[in-house]
């Protein structure tokens, strides 16, 4: 039997899925040692708001009923917050899904997704899982070149993902930038402008409120998993015009976002105070770290300016100080960085801000291994 003919015939994975390298999420454990601090997921190293844990807790007793599937109290809070309307609000499960929704309303085979290299990883796979060709723009010195993004543009391109500031590289560009980037590109190209880290940066910044309430091709897609501290829970939400949030709804999943999710989202949502101190500490303590990167420069390390909540350092070119040797070193030390070379930058190593101890003894790990390896 097991040898007929159509015992050979297997399901055919689509040619753009085979296409796929599945995301790599930063690592959680250290084989063999007590994790001393993790620091390769960019999350929010004080936890939630103990309201929004509260929150949640309250409403775990209803979890035989499905959510809300219009996060309708959720979206109302949000439009509160930002002065916005709460139509044009659409919740996801992270701003993953939002991501996936966008290149899957607006793109398909033939079509082609914009963006710039060492973008978020997630873009390629959003772009690729719809059969369009993803299409990576020059950088320069790790952070978007907006001239090279509209000279990638073709008739083909249906959609361009910024994120700012950008995960991996932590790098921003000013508002002025972020707008002459929208107007470059024609009104039937959707620009997704990913602000996951919008509440660590500062300065000249464009979150994408004002673009996207100005403009019928703009979607901001932001989340709770950093500042907020709810990754655990996937809350994204995505602002845009009325024509782009119904065809997303279109192909969402119908409760994409849990009660205990939608619960705390309100609950962290109205904590201040939560939200500012862990801004306040991770400005302070990015800039600490890149301080300390920046004292071992002899070595040939360069931090990487950051706007987000992690910093990415880079390493030499050469030498016996190397991303790989750094990574290994910090393990070793219980220490859970991100090295990216599965993003193509084997010269480096991100690492989340955590909490002051955290950081310290990472920025101690580093600096043992520099002195040892150079030395
Ligand atoms: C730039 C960027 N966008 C989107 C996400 C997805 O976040 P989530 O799905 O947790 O909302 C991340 C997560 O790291 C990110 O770095």
């Amino acid at each position: 039997m097991s040898s007929s003919p159509a015992s050979k015939i297997a399901p055919a994975m689509k040619p753009w899925v085979g296409g796929i390298h599945a995301y790599v999420p930063g690592k959680a454990s250290v084989d063999g040692r007590p994790v001393v601090a993790k620091l390769s997921s960019n999350e929010n190293p004080f936890g939630p708001s103990p309201q929004a844990v509260a929150a949640m807790t309250a409403v775990l007793g209803n979890s035989n009923l499905y959510p809300d599937p219009a996060a309708t109290a959720l979206r109302e809070a949000l439009a509160a917050r930002h002065g916005i309307d709460a139509d044009r609000i659409i919740c996801g499960t992270g701003s993953d899904e939002l991501i996936h929704l966008v290149a899957g309303a607006f793109a398909g085979v033939g079509d082609e997704v914009l963006y710039v290299r060492h973008g978020f990883a997630v873009y390629d796979i959003a772009a690729r899982r719809v059969g369009a060709t993803p299409v990576v723009a020059p950088d320069v010195d790790y952070a978007c070149d907006v001239d090279a993004v509209l000279a990638a543009v073709t008739e083909r391109t249906r959609v361009v993902f910024l994120a700012n500031p950008n995960n991996p590289t932590g790098t921003l560009i000013p508002a002025s930038e972020v707008r002459r980037l929208h107007a470059g590109l024609r009104a039937d190209i959707v620009f997704a402008l990913d602000v996951a880290y919008a509440e660590f940066a500062d300065g000249d910044y464009e979150d994408g409120i004002a673009l996207a309430t100005a403009h019928d091709n703009v979607v901001a897609l932001r989340t709770f998993s950093k500042i907020y501290g709810l990754a655990a829970q996937r809350i994204g939400w995505g602002y845009a015009a009325p024509a782009l949030i119904d065809a997303m709804h279109r192909i969402r999943a119908p409760f994409n976002v849990p009660t205990t999710g939608q619960a705390g989202a309100i609950a962290a949502l109205a904590d201040h105070d939560w939200t500012a101190r862990t801004r306040a500490h991770t400005i302070e303590w990015r800039q600490w770290l890149a301080g300390e990167v920046t004292a071992l420069g002899n070595a040939g390390l360069r931090a990487i300016p950051s706007a987000a909540n992690f910093v990415m350092i880079e390493f030499p070119e050469a030498g016996a100080v190397t991303a790989a040797g750094a990574n290994a070193a910090l393990l070793s030390d219980g220490i859970i960085a991100r090295y990216l070379a599965v993003q193509a930058m084997p010269r480096c190593l991100r690492i989340s801000i955590g909490t002051e101890a955290e950081t310290r003894a990472a920025a101690a790990s580093l600096r043992r291994y520099v002195e040892g390896a150079a030395g």
